[in-house]
């Protein structure tokens, strides 16, 4: 028995649907088209597989929540160059499947001659889209990559609903211009989807290919609503960080601190880290604007999963050690800091940033149940007016529906307005060392 199409689900791409997601694009791309197809499975799975790990992409996928199965999905990027970083990544593994199948496909020789031989209009659109498009407003793009649906669940809304989540997800993040892929000449569904249902601005190239492109329509909302709040005397907004903000909050950041190691790391890396902050999935970066003037006034960030720095460091290694080295050289704070770390080391530490056990239970804490909340800050200008209180709560919201059940961070013993602040919200508290109190937060009772 089918299911009916509204019960259907949508939601994030998992490292476990890849191999589903690959058959459906083996489906649903002839092995004319796409040498994905053409090629060993094992490479669509892999391409696919750097949509869900890669921090800049996304992918949705539309699944039978009974049966788990996925019918459909929907990935782009934030950052072009998609194909030629997977190039790049799995260069031996490409030329060896091609290889292989020069020497069994004729569809692969077909594939490769189009590429070398037949000028791709959509080459020159790749190089300089402004060439064929209408001016952009100010902000970042987004890259709408492919979007397939299993043919057993077509023409039932299934690919409107599939494509609104993916452009809903890349304007939530603050991206002003969403551009689409190739659409060739001949696609009618395509082009009836993008440009007829979803109201895609369009434009023909060399009557070969048709390029789509949708503009945030809230610009003008957004002012409207601004108006309105300003009119009402509603100063403070909080909500989710846009990517356009980063560099604001960055600098806030270090204003907020400045005694940090992460600010003595300088303003790219503070840029990076709140970067992460917004796109992995599992964590979350809030923030207050002031409408009156349009300014950023508080940020806090956190993440449902322990090691996000680790995370930071393994995804950006070779710039986290020219920063480090960088700053080794240019501040003593950093260099007073390793001194310190190397002098200690080895030496039993009194007490650490966090409890080995549960202060409430008494219980061992097991490993990835517990949560990090990374920061809060309000800017200097700003502090003792209430706005702590309100970034606060709004993290704590963003993380419990998330799905935290316990939100843990900690506080230096002597940050008096940071401890206020936690406990004013109702947050518990224990001293864990000399240096750390470790306050923790638990979601409210489902009942
Ligand atoms: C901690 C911080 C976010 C508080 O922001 P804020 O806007 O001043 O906080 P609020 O106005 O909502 O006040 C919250 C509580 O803290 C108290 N408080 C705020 N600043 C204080 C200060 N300097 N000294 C004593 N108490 C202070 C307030 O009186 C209030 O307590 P109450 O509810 O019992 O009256 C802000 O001081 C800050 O950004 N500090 C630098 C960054 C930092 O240390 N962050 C925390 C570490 S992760």
């Amino acid at each position: 028995m089918s299911t009916d199409s509204s019960d259907l689900i949508i939601r994030d791409m998992r490292a476990e649907d890849i191999a589903q997601v690959a058959e459906i694009h083996r489906k649903c791309f002839s092995d004319h088209v796409s040498l994905f197809s053409a090629l060993h499975p094992k490479l669509a799975r892999h391409l696919y597989a750097r949509y869900v790990e890669e921090l800049e992409s996304l992918g949705k996928v539309l699944a039978d929540p009974d049966s788990g199965k996925i019918v459909g999905f929907s990935a782009g990027t934030l950052k072009p160059g998609f194909h030629r970083r997977f190039l790049r990544s799995h260069f031996w593994m490409l030329l060896w499947y091609i290889l292989l199948g020069l020497c069994s496909k004729p569809a692969v020789w077909k594939i490769l001659a189009r590429a070398i031989f037949i000028k791709d209009p959509f080459r020159s659109y790749r190089k300089n889209p402004l060439q064929f498009e209408t001016t952009p407003p100010p902000g970042p793009v987004g890259y709408f990559m492919p979007i397939a649906l299993d043919p057993d669940r077509r023409g039932r809304g299934n690919a409107v609903r599939l494509a609104r989540a993916l452009m809903d997800h890349f304007f939530d993040l603050g991206v002003v211009r969403i551009r689409g892929n190739k659409i060739d000449i001949h696609n009618i569904p395509s082009y009836k989807l993008f440009v007829e249902k979803l109201g895609w601005d369009c434009a023909v190239i060399e009557n070969q290919c048709y390029i789509v492109w949708k503009d945030r329509e809230d610009g003008k909302k957004l002012q409207e609503s601004r108006n309105r709040r300003h009119h009402e005397n509603e100063q403070w907004i909080s909500r989710p960080m846009r990517l356009s903000e980063i560099k604001e909050v960055a600098e806030l950041y270090i204003r907020c601190f400045p005694d940090r190691v992460n600010t003595a790391l300088g303003k790219p890396y503070i840029e990076r880290f709140c970067l992460q902050a917004l796109l992995e999935r599992q964590s979350a970066m809030v923030v207050i604007e002031d409408s009156f003037s349009n300014t950023i006034v508080a940020a806090a960030a956190g993440s449902l999963e322990p090691g996000f720095t680790l995370r930071f460091i393994k995804r950006n290694k070779c710039f986290f050690v020219c920063r480090f080295l960088l700053s080794f050289l240019k501040c003593p704070f950093i260099r007073k800091k390793v001194f310190q770390r190397i002098f200690f080391f080895g030496k039993k530490k009194n007490g650490s940033e966090f409890p080995k056990t549960d202060p409430q239970t008494g219980q061992t804490i097991p490993p990835g149940t517990h949560l990090n909340h990374l920061f809060v800050c309000v800017d200097p200008n700003w502090q003792q007016k209430g706005l702590g209180k309100r970034i606060l709560s709004c993290f704590m919201e963003t993380l419990f529906r998330m799905g935290a059940r316990r939100i843990w961070g900690c506080v230096e013993t002597t940050n008096v307005a940071s401890l206020k602040l936690h406990a004013a919200l109702g947050w518990k508290s224990r001293q864990t060392s000399d240096e750390w109190i470790t306050v923790w937060a638990d979601a409210p009772s489902q009942s």
